[in-house]
């Protein structure tokens, strides 16, 4: 049988929001044929914004005596639509990067499913949902050919990427998804199909003990983040990263894997709840992108 899995030139993403137009952009920079897609123009007209910010900054580093030659020939590779038929009539891959709701994807995979190619690879850079869950109304021939490309923010600087492997993920889809990662230029991980797969199943645990440090009065956040930079080498401290990854996604994720929990599958006490972020999340307060969460950004650069 020919696969797609013999090589991909051709992406489409769905999601033109932060990270969709982060990887329609390292994917064009690697001169893959882009299809990127959302649910309206504006949207669309957004995520192009974004990319044209972004790459005008890389074409700065990689070309800086033209850097306006360099846009274009990235530019050049993205095409857009809002029409998800038409978005898949003859596309390699298929990188879903839309909001994380399990309903949503699950639809619009359902939808996909039927209209795109018998070869095309599916994945999801869902930071919380399973992998499984996502691909379940999947033929089983789809599910043989979906995974998870777990991108990092921002998708341009962060050189990370989990693939992610389900119990149905073929080794040649998987081997696909990893070689495409490596020409974007990412370091690609393999991680198996379990909550947070490798790095949110270290971090948030880590974040929500912190935020527990405070609901205890164990110590302070600044003092706590001091220690972990100074202490444990890391660049930022737990509060800082809190607030630069938004409190409301780091509670959802933490809700997400409650559940989870009760069915045995995560042990409890590391999703126990933390009064601290709860009560920022209710006050509106989300971090740097409301300009208040641990700490005050109301007079920082955006
Ligand atoms: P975002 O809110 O910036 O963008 C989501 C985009 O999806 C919006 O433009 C929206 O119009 C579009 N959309 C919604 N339904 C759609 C549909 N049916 N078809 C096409 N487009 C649709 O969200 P963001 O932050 O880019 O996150 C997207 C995904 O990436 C989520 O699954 C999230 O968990 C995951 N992720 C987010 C990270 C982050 O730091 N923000 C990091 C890694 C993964």
């Amino acid at each position: 049988m020919s696969t797609k899995t013999d090589g991909i030139n051709t992406i489409t993403v769905f999601g033109a929001g932060l990270m969709g137009a982060g990887i329609a952009q390292v994917s064009a920079q690697a001169g893959l044929k882009v299809i990127l897609t959302d649910v309206t123009d504006k949207a669309l007209e957004n995520g192009l914004n974004i990319i044209n910010k972004s790459v005008a900054r890389v074409g700065k580093k990689q070309q800086p005596d033209d850097i306006e030659g360099f846009t274009q020939k990235v530019l050049a590779n993205i095409t857009t639509t809002t029409d998800a038929e038409q978005a898949v009539a003859s596309t390699d891959l298929v990188c879903e990067a839309i909001i994380e709701s399990i309903k949503v994807k699950r639809d619009l995979f359902s939808f996909l499913d039927k209209k795109a190619g018998a070869n095309t690879i599916f994945a999801s850079n869902t930071s919380s949902l399973g992998i499984s869950e996502i691909a379940e109304n999947c033929t089983e021939e789809r599910k043989a050919l979906f995974g998870g490309l777990h991108f990092f923010n921002p998708v341009p600087a962060m050189k990370l990427v989990e693939v992610v492997r389900t119990n149905k993920t073929s080794d040649a889809t998987y081997q696909a998804l990893f070689d495409v990662t490596k020409r974007m230029g990412k370091v690609p991980v393999a991680c198996k199909d379990t909550p947070g797969f490798i790095v949110n199943r270290l971090l948030v645990p880590y974040l929500l003990e912190a935020a527990r440090m405070i609901d205890r009065g164990d110590a302070t956040k600044e003092d706590i983040d001091i220690a972990m930079k100074l202490g444990a080498g890391y660049p930022m401290g737990p509060f800082e990263l809190l607030d630069y990854i938004g409190l409301d996604t780091t509670q959802f994720i933490a809700e997400g894997w409650v559940d989870k929990a009760k069915s045995g599958v995560l042990p409890e006490a590391l999703v126990a709840p933390t009064s601290s972020i709860a009560d920022l999340v209710n006050k509106g307060e989300l971090g740097r992108k409301s300009g208040k969460g641990f700490y005050d950004y109301s007079n920082a650069k955006k």
